[in-house]
């Protein structure tokens, strides 16, 4: 393993925040660490960033021990929410900050900035200040000063959040274009779980300071371990007396199935959502991609339903 960490533990005023975490990443591999907000996702990172004295554990990059290496001595480099850049500062000597260290002769490292900055897309940019940048070029700025020094583990910590939908989809894109060119193992926090499946190789699911799921995007999807999986991850029926559950595309209208009703429909524009009533009286909401006919509500219909068993996925998952 090319990153491990071992029994990460982080207490703040007695109180644990970070839970024995444990967990690995393949060189070249970009994991999601991803959970909802206070869930300790940023802890693990400043842990990994050199950022924090641990309660407790291990962490082993490519072979060495850097549990307790101060952050300017880690090869590895971190982007956050806020840019973090210097605003005094032009574009390029943001960039090429952290090569000064390196002991790289000025000439050199603006040459090198200039050609890392062509690959964010921010060439003929240099002389800007970050000021004078929108938030998605500000944030290209912090990626070409945080890959520049080649670090061997790049972090970033929701970077997109900040920026509006559009930008978001498209800086996602490029980040990960960049991650696969670079081939550089990543780890990319995020509270955003369409975002995490998007880039993700492999998601690191938390709840409450502990890791509950280590998976595959897929895997996290259909073969959710626990209920907090199940909930936080995609929309999903969930049956409490047979403790089984369904996602909304699991249930289809299909003349064999069984009859409901419809209690309600709505627009989604790429699908329409129902909720339907069935015969022993519960409630299942499903999802259609065909548009050409909309049930209305009262309507009888038919449908079939195809269960999962949420125990059997618990061992399947593991
Ligand atoms: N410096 C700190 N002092 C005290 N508590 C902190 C500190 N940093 C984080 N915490 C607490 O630790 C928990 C996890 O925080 P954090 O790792 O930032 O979560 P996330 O990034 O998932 O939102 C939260 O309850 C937060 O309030
Ligand atoms: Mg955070």
């Amino acid at each position: 393993m090319f990153l491990e960490v071992k029994n990460l533990t982080k207490k703040y005023n007695k109180k644990t925040v970070v839970s024995d975490v444990s967990f690995g990443v393949e060189e070249g591999e970009l994991l999601t660490i991803l959970g909802p907000s206070g869930c300790g996702k940023t802890t693990v990172l400043r842990a990994l960033g050199g950022f924090l004295k641990l309660d407790k554990g291990k962490i082993t990059l490519d072979g060495v021990d850097i549990t307790t290496i101060p952050p300017e001595e880690r090869p590895v480099s971190t982007v956050f929410q806020s840019y973090g850049l210097f605003p005094h500062m032009r574009v390029l000597d943001n960039v090429i900050y952290g090569l000064k260290f390196a002991g790289i002769k000025r000439k050199d490292a603006e040459k090198i900035g200039i050609e890392m900055l062509e690959k964010v897309h921010l060439k003929g940019e240099e002389k800007k200040l970050p000021s004078q940048l929108s938030g998605g070029q500000q944030q290209r700025v912090a990626l070409a000063r945080g890959l520049v020094t080649h670090p061997k583990l790049l972090l970033l910590d929701e970077p997109l959040s900040n920026l509006d939908a559009k930008l978001r989809l498209e800086l996602r894109s490029e980040i990960k274009a960049i991650q696969r060119e670079f081939n550089i193992t990543t780890i990319f926090v995020t509270h955003d779980q369409e975002e995490a499946f998007s880039v993700a190789d492999k998601i690191m699911l938390m709840n409450e300071g502990e890791l509950v799921q280590f998976d595959m995007p897929r895997n996290l999807y259909e073969k959710p371990v626990t209920k907090f999986s199940l909930d936080f991850i995609g929309s999903v029926n969930y049956d409490e007396e047979n403790n089984r559950f369904c996602r909304l595309e699991d249930v289809y209208f299909h003349k064999d199935g069984e009859e409901m009703e419809v209690l309600d429909s709505s627009f989604k524009g790429q699908l329409m959502e129902y909720v339907l009533l069935t015969s022993d009286g519960t409630t299942i909401r499903t999802v259609s991609l065909d548009k050409s006919h909309e049930y209305g509500t009262g309507e009888k219909v038919r449908a079939v339903v195809k269960w999962f068993a949420l125990d059997e996925m618990m061992l399947g998952g593991q």
